[in-house]
């Protein structure tokens, strides 16, 4: 019987699956449902210092091959975030992302939320937000300030998660190492941008957002790739992964565990299921008893 248990920094996940941070995991009960759909773990909405309202509408553009966002890293800050999981007790990892201009403000938000969060992701990529995400992560230096601002105040394992909009994901990877980062995610979204003709005007509020979904998937596991035989720590893949497929070409690609966000939005919640018996059943008839049997096995 194969299983697909999956041990990442000392937290044991049912399956390598987990909710990425993203359009579909603001609040508890989203967290619970994809649980309860298959998730082994999930990753929230990003949390920062103060509550934010996001933007205005449109912030998301469906496209034929994936999604446009923009959402302005809508957060209720950590207060709200602390007043929002009272009274919860989660029965799989809670993997708390978090974001902030300067590593002192990531540092000060991993101390205030190390109680609740299973692990840390530092949001060092969003494409669109101005002095947060990429606009630090696209520096190895900011990368390892982050992160080592980080893992000085708070014992969780703690996850880069890498902008795709580099020429080298594999120095800011090496960089979030050196710095003492338990893991790497990759991809977060690719900036882009989506116009009205009629309108003759950019669809989003914001004007520019990032590109999630299948149109992304080669670029992701490309990422991957690239990080897995440049690293020694787990890389965590994510972006545009839809099918079991999908799921086994980056585990292939030596992505550890596995983050899905897009595809909910776009087949439904179900897709945790569906993917993880595909790669259930792609063990058992390839005669691997584990999912750690396959990581890596395409890097060479
Ligand atoms: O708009 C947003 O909230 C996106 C965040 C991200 O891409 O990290």
């Amino acid at each position: 019987m194969s299983s697909l248990n999956t041990i990442l920094f000392g937290l044991s996940f049912e399956n390598p699956l987990l909710l990425a941070s993203g359009v579909n995991d603001k609040v508890p009960e989203q967290w619970i449902r994809a649980h309860k759909e298959g998730a082994g773990g999930v990753v929230t909405k990003s949390i920062g210092i103060e509550p934010r309202k996001g933007y205005g509408n449109p912030t998301v553009v469906e496209l034929p091959y994936g999604l446009i966002n923009a959402m302005g890293l809508p957060n209720p800050g950590w207060k709200g975030f602390l007043e929002m999981v009272e009274g919860y007790a989660f029965d799989f990892p809670l993997i708390v992302s978090i974001f902030g201009g300067s590593p002192g403000e990531f540092a000060f938000l991993a101390e205030k939320l190390s109680g609740v969060a299973d692990a840390f992701e530092l949001n060092l990529s969003c494409p669109h937000a101005k002095g947060y995400g990429m606009e630090i992560g696209q520096r190895p230096e900011n990368v390892y300030e982050v992160v080592k601002a980080v893992k000085d105040v708070t014992g969780k394992p703690v996850i880069a998660k890498l902008t795709p909009n580099t020429n080298d994901i594999a120095k800011l990877g090496l960089a979030a190492e050196k710095a003492g980062a338990n893991a790497v995610s990759a991809i977060n979204t690719l900036k882009a941008i989506a116009i009205d003709v009629y309108a003759r005007m950019p669809i989003l509020s914001n004007k520019i957002g990032g590109y999630s979904g299948p149109g992304i998937k080669p670029i992701a596991l490309r990422a991957v790739y690239d990080l897995a035989r440049a690293l020694d720590i787990p890389v965590i893949g994510v972006g545009g992964i839809t099918t079991w497929q999908d799921a086994v070409e980056f585990l292939l690609a030596g992505a550890s565990a596995l983050q899905i966000g897009t595809a909910v939005s776009l087949r439904g919640w179900r897709v945790f299921r569906e993917i993880s018996e595909g790669i259930k059943r792609y063990l058992e008839e390839e005669g691997f008893l584990s999912v750690g049997e396959i990581v890596g096995l395409a890097l060479g």
